[in-house]
């Protein structure tokens, strides 16, 4: 492994995508199958997680998912992601979900959701990340909280 790399501030991370969703996303009910939100979760983390880290990353833990509303096909599905937590070679981003009807603008907050990467160098073996530094209280706040849910992950994992 190198040296450590320089740190980084939080926002470098943020990224924001956005897709509507269509009738090939939907489960029996019409709505958007939890699964597809899932997967563009854990895809805009690890884009926020790359464009910090400038490596590719795998995911290791995905924290639990609870969908608090419905996501209607011809909804656009918003992910805004940033990385929240560096250690050595791990990273957490925090993915928050947002759902809009483009028709009448109406939003809400589906779920926010954090999941922990490993950065890879070119041998796919685990290489250091720089650390992410807060530049506001909201971030500092952030990343306290997330420090302390790598110590939970880190427990359970024992
Ligand atoms: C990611 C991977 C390369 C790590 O290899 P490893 O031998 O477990 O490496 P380590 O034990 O040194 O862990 C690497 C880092 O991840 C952290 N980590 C590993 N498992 C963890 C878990 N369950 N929860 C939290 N952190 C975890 C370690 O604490 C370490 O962090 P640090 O370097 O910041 O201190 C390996 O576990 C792997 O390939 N996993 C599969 C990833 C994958 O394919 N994901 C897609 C699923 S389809």
């Amino acid at each position: 492994m190198t040296d450590s790399p320089s740190p980084k501030p939080m926002r470098v991370s943020r990224i924001s995508l956005a897709q509507m969703m269509q009738p090939e996303h939907a489960n029996n009910l019409g709505n958007v199958h939890g699964g597809w939100i899932m997967k563009l979760v854990d895809e805009a983390g690890a884009l926020a997680c790359m464009r910090h880290s400038q490596c590719r990353v795998v995911t290791v833990a995905i924290d639990s998912m609870s969908f608090r509303h419905p996501i209607k096909t011809s909804d656009l599905v918003i992910l805004n992601a940033e990385v929240t937590y560096t250690g050595n070679t791990s990273i957490e981003a925090e993915v928050q979900v947002i759902a809009e009807n483009p028709l009448t603008g109406q939003r809400w907050q589906t779920n926010t959701a954090y999941l922990l990467y490993v950065a890879l160098d070119d041998h796919a073996k685990p290489t250091k990340v720089p650390p992410v530094f807060a530049e506001t209280i909201e971030e500092e706040r952030k990343i306290a909280e997330a420090k302390e849910r790598q110590q939970r992950r880190l427990k359970e994992r024992k």
